[in-house]
C-alpha cells in the first residue's frame, strides 16, 4: 500500500534507536519488521535461490524518511553498505518536499528481446520480410507467452535491422527486437522464453538462408525509461552555515555543467545517482546488475557518456530532471521467494512495477541532490566526518543526548578516534554528575 496521506516526514527519525525506529514504522505502516531479524532470508530459502549456498550474508536494511512521490509519502528501503547514502537521500528529500516533492513518468513496461541471425544471403529483404509478418510474429510471440497476456501484457511491435552485410566480415546479419509489455515483471525469464521459442521462425520469416543466433533479452531497455522531476526552492537548499540558498542552487548548476561538459566527471555523478537507485533495488530483490548496465548504456547513447540527471535554475528555484531505464519487478524473480524483499515492497508502498520505478529514480535523483549539494558547499568529507563521528561515539558507549554531543564535539575537533570520544563521554559524564551533585546541596 502507498502510505498515501500518512506522512514520512519524521524529524529526527535518524536519532531514535532501532527499536523506536520499528516502534514509528509500525504505527504508520502496521508492518511489524521482526522479520528483518536474521537480513529476512532463511537459510532453507536461500538454499533454494542459488546454487552451492553455504550460508547468507547480510547488509544494513534502513528506511529513508521524508520522501514525497507523486502525492503520496513513501518510505524508501535501502540496503546498502556505504555510510551517509541513506542520510543524503532522506535529507535531500526533506529539501524536495518543500517544493512539493518527486513528480514521476514511466513508459509501458516495455521489455525488449533480441534475436540474432546470422548467415543472412540477403538482409534487407529479410528486414523488408520481417516487417511484412509482424501481425504473425506478434500472434507467436502472444502464443509463447499466454499469462502475461491474459494480464495485460504481451508483445507489442517488432523491429529489425542490419547489423553487417554478407561482404563484411562478420556477414549478413539482422538483428530482431521483440518488444514485450511484462507488466509488474522485471520480465527476463519471460521475454528470453518468448525470444528462444520464436527465433526459429523468425529466421524461416527472414529466409535467405538465415539461422539462429543469441536469444537474449536487451539490458538497454531504452522503452522503460522512468522521469523523474524535483523543484527545489533556494531557500530550502540553505542552512545554517550556507544561508545564501541562491548561491547553492547556482553551485549545484555549475555541478550538474561540469558532468554535462565531462564525461570523467558524468562516471562520479552517476554513480552517486546509482548510490540511491541500487539500494533500493537490492533490498527489493530485483536485478541491479541490469539496471545499472542500462543506465551506463542509455548515459553514452548520444556517442558521449553524459549525466543521468542534470540540474536547472528557474526563477528562484532548483529544477533537477532524472531519465534512465528501469526494469524492475514486484513480482516474479527472487521477489517471489526472498521475505525480505516482499517486505521492502511492501513498506514501500510499491503495488505496482511502475510505483517501485518511480522510488528507485526518486532515490536517485535524492542521492545526485545530496552528493552535489555537499560537493558545491563543503566537499564530501565532511558529512561523511559526522556521520562517522556518530559510529563512533555510539561505539564507545554515547547514547540519547549525549551521542550527539559527543559526535559534534569530536567532529569539530577532526578527532574522530574512539579513544577521543571516550574521553570527551567520560568529560561530559562527570559534568553531568557535577552538576547533579550540584543542585541536590
Ligand atoms: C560517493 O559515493 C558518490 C559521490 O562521489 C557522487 C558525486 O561525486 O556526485 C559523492
Amino acid at each position: 500500500m502507498a502510505h498515501g496521506h500518512e506522512t514520512t516526514r519524521i524529524p529526527g527519525f535518524y536519532r531514535l534507536s532501532l527499536t523506536e525506529r520499528r516502534a514509528v514504522v509500525l504505527a504508520k505502516t502496521g508492518t511489524d519488521l521482526a522479520a528483518l531479524d536474521h537480513g529476512g532470508l532463511d537459510l532453507a530459502t536461500a538454499d533454494g535461490m542459488i546454487e552451492n549456498v553455504v550460508g547468507t550474508y547480510a547488509l544494513p536494511f534502513a528506511l529513508a524518511p521524508n520522501f514525497r512521490i507523486d502525492g503520496c509519502d513513501h518510505f524508501v528501503p535501502m540496503v546498502v553498505e556505504e555510510p551517509s547514502v541513506v542520510a543524503a537521500a532522506a535529507n535531500a528529500a526533506r529539501m524536495v518536499r518543500a517544493g512539493g516533492g518527486f513528480t514521476t513518468e514511466h513508459d509501458a513496461p516495455v521489455m525488449i528481446a533480441q534475436v540474432q541471425l546470422l548467415d543472412v544471403a540477403d538482409p534487407d529483404a529479410a528486414c523488408a520480410r520481417l516487417a511484412a509478418a509482424e501481425p504473425e510474429i506478434l500472434a507467436l510471440c502472444a502464443a509463447a507467452a499466454p499469462r502475461i497476456v491474459e494480464r495485460g501484457g504481451g508483445p507489442r511491435n517488432v523491429t529489425s535491422r542490419v547489423l553487417s552485410r554478407p561482404t563484411d566480415p562478420d556477414g549478413g546479419m539482422v538483428v530482431v527486437h521483440l518488444h514485450v509489455d511484462c507488466r509488474d515483471a522485471m520480465g527476463a525469464n519471460l521475454v528470453n522464453g518468448v525470444a528462444e521459442t520464436v527465433a526459429a521462425s523468425l529466421a524461416r520469416i527472414a529466409g535467405s538462408g538465415a539461422r539462429v543466433g543469441l536469444r537474449i533479452l536487451s539490458n538497454l531497455a531504452e522503452n522503460r525509461l522512468v522521469r523523474v522531476r524535483a523543484r527545489v526552492p533556494a531557500a530550502a537548499l540553505a542552512d545554517a552555515l550556507h544561508t545564501d540558498g541562491l548561491a547553492v542552487r547556482d553551485g549545484i548548476v555549475a555541478a550538474s555543467r561540469f558532468a554535462e561538459l565531462d564525461p570523467f566527471r558524468a562516471a562520479t555523478h552517476n554513480k552517486g545517482i546509482m548510490n540511491g537507485v541500487d539500494a533500493v533495488l537490492v533490498a527489493t530483490g530485483n536485478d541491479w546488475r541490469g539496471v545499472e548496465a542500462g543506465a551506463h548504456a542509455y548515459a553514452a547513447r548520444s556517442g558521449r557518456y553524459a549525466p543521468l540527471a542534470i540540474w536547472r535554475a528557474e526563477g528562484g528555484d532548483l529544477h533537477g530532471e532524472l531519465a534512465m531505464p528501469m526494469a524492475v519487478g514486484t513480482v516474479g524473480g527472487a521477489i517471489q521467494v526472498h521475505p525480505g524483499a516482499q517486505l521492502a515492497i511492501k513498506l514501500a508502498g510499491a503495488h505496482s512495477a511502475r510505483v517501485l520505478a518511480a522510488l528507485a529514480g526518486a532515490a536517485g535523483l535524492a542521492s545526485n541532490l545530496a552528493a552535489l549539494r555537499a560537493l558545491a558547499t563543503d566537499g564530501i568529507q565532511r558529512g561523511h566526518m559526522s556521520l562517522h563521528a556518530r559510529a563512533v561515539a555510539r561505539g564507545v558507549g554515547a547514547a540519547g543526548p549525549l551521542l550527539d554531543r559527543v559526535a559534534v564535539a569530536i567532529a569539530a575537533e577532526g578527532d574522530v578516534r574512539p579513544e577521543r570520544a571516550r574521553a570527551v563521554l567520560d568529560e561530559l559524564l562527570a559534568a553531568e554528575l557535577k552538576s547533579r551533585q550540584s543542585s541536590l546541596t
